[in-house]
């Protein structure tokens, strides 16, 4: 039977939607104040430091010589240096080619600041200020990642495909996506309409490898948390992915409060999951 606090989710989420129902679509975030808020809301979930374990295992597994990285989407770059701190660790003295993909140009050189800072003279580093549709790369890697940013391209399957064709053979595909939990589904009924396609969950991106004809080696759920309980106005909205109303905070805050769950210190938090898609480019 449905507990109490799943009913009153699922109300708010009705009375959200009929309210929102023949309203114009809440403003997106802008670029600056998405990188910002998102660099916030991160620091309030475990999910980096998931996703950084569970990838370092795969990459300590990479085969001899040189080692090549390309991060599709790369923002800020906190992630990637996580990433390339591990791979040098694990691969220790062998040459570490990390690349990255980012259109926002204010991120674009905070992650070329941030891996710069690793200050490993094994490292090069680039960054592509485009979208991926539109990067012109003349190499291929052992690792092409994309962390959260298979949501901003219009197909799918046919960015699987392209990326698939950056990995070089016996190298390794990775994607990275929300399935349509809890807060997720808060996404769906406020954040505005991308330009062109729906926002892809992860039964999308797991159909689309189906489309493309790409064997899937792993799909995994890590299922982090995050405290956004007592967050600011601005971190809730990059939460939801629009400009909140006043008025739509309050109900929103309350959906969060419904939805919550105690983590292992018995602290509220909320469901913050992410699936892993790993395959292998034979
Ligand atoms: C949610 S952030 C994830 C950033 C980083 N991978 C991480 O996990 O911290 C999504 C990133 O994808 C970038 N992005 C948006 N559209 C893109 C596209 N068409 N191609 C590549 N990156 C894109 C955004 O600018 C943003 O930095």
């Amino acid at each position: 039977m449905p507990s109490r606090s799943t009913d009153t989710a699922v109300a708010i989420l009705d009375e959200l939607r009929v309210a929102r129902r023949d309203s114009p679509a809440l403003p997106c975030l802008d670029p600056e104040s998405y990188a910002r808020d998102h660099a916030a809301f991160e620091r309030l979930s475990d999910q980096r430091g998931l996703i950084a374990d569970h990838l370092a295992g795969h990459l300590a597994r990479l085969d001899d010589g040189p080692v090549s990285v390309l991060s599709v989407g790369c923002g800020d770059g906190s992630l990637d240096s996580q990433l390339a701190q591990g791979l040098l660790r694990a691969v220790p003295g062998r040459p570490v080619r990390y690349v990255g993909i980012e259109p926002w140009s204010g991120s674009a050189a905070l992650f070329a600041a941030e891996m710069s800072a690793l200050e490993a003279h094994e490292l090069s580093i680039d960054v592509h200020v485009t979208s991926f549709a539109e990067a012109a790369l003349d190499e291929t890697f052992d690792v092409v990642v994309f962390v959260h940013s298979m949501y901003y391209v219009a197909d799918v399957a046919a960015t699987l495909r392209s990326a698939l064709q950056l990995v070089r053979p016996g190298g390794q595909l990775w994607v990275l996506n929300a399935p349509r939990a809890a807060l997720n589904e808060l996404v769906d009924v406020l954040a505005p309409p991308l330009e062109d396609h729906p926002q892809w969950f992860s039964a999308d991106v797991r159909k689309a490898f189906d489309d493309a004809g790409i064997i899937l080696e792993e799909s995994v759920t890590l299922d982090a948390l995050v405290a956004l309980l007592a967050t600011s106005d601005e971190v809730l909205d990059f939460a939801v992915q629009a400009r909140l109303t006043p008025e739509l905070r309050g109900p929103v805050r309350d959906y969060l409060r419904a939805v919550a769950v105690s983590d292992a210190d018995g602290e509220s938090r909320i469901p913050h999951p992410v699936d892993v898609f790993r395959a292998v480019r034979h």
